[in-house]
């Protein structure tokens, strides 16, 4: 489903240069739940960017589900993002004056879906994470645990194939991140979805397909 080839990042700023991505090279199959784990500032969100097509390698090749996208330009990368992926960040990032509703629905906003679909596809997203009785309040009115939650139900509305997911548990105590781990094995197991996971947590982490480590770019397991 994923196909990383010989992947460099390098950083540059007028005084440092960063090799943040030393040629990886990772196959993630159709169906798979990976995890990616290492310390602080090993590469895992840069990995986690290029395989989602926010970032571009300095060197190397992605295919996503056999499609290579070093040739599309923005506005095809922006489509196939839109279609194909779903993204889940440690800090959630809603928006804090859209209503729940509303901010699932954000991402069917770039698709020609009628106004009435929009609603029913971000009111069955919001369903499926256990929101149903949330529609209509606001991001700051909900617990960290419910704003990932909303923040999942955005990342599956639009029915990705793959999941990116950066530390989702990252800031929640540990009975709200098992919920959310739960929901994810359920999303992997129950809809095929693929989903790669950057985590802190060994346990999360060992309940997945396949776990691989990064250490200084490198990957080392
Ligand atoms: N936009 C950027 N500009 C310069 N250096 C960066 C940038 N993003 C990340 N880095 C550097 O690249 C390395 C990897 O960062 P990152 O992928 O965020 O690590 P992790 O997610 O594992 O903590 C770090 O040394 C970081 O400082
Ligand atoms: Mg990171």
């Amino acid at each position: 489903m994923i196909r990383l080839q010989n992947i460099e990042k390098v950083y540059r700023t007028n005084t440092v240069e960063t090799l943040a991505l030393n040629s990886i090279s990772l196959d993630v199959a159709k169906g798979e739940f990976l995890s990616i784990m290492g310390p602080s500032g090993c590469g895992k969100s840069t990995l986690l960017n290029i395989m989602g097509l926010l970032d571009a390698p300095s060197k190397g090749n992605i295919q996503i589900d056999s499609q290579t996208t070093d040739k599309l330009n923005d506005q095809q990368l922006a489509q196939f993002r839109n279609k194909k992926l779903g993204f889940i960040f440690q800090s959630y990032h809603l928006i804090n004056d859209l209503q729940v509703l509303d901010n699932v629905e954000l991402p069917l906003l770039y698709r020609s879906s009628s106004a009435k679909e929009r609603k029913m596809l971000a009111t069955e997203a919001l369903e499926k994470v256990g929101l149903a009785n949330r529609l209509k309040h606001f991001p700051n009115q909900l617990s960290g645990g419910q704003k990932q939650r909303v923040a999942i139900a955005r990342a599956i509305v639009g029915r990705p194939e793959i999941i990116l997911a950066d530390e989702p548990t990252g800031n929640l105590d540990s009975a709200m991140g098992n919920e959310i781990m739960d929901i994810l094995m359920k999303l992997n197991q129950n809809d095929g979805t693929t989903i790669v996971m950057v985590t802190h947590d060994e346990n999360m982490a060992h309940k997945t397909h396949r776990l691989v480590r990064l250490f200084d770019g490198s990957q080392v397991q």
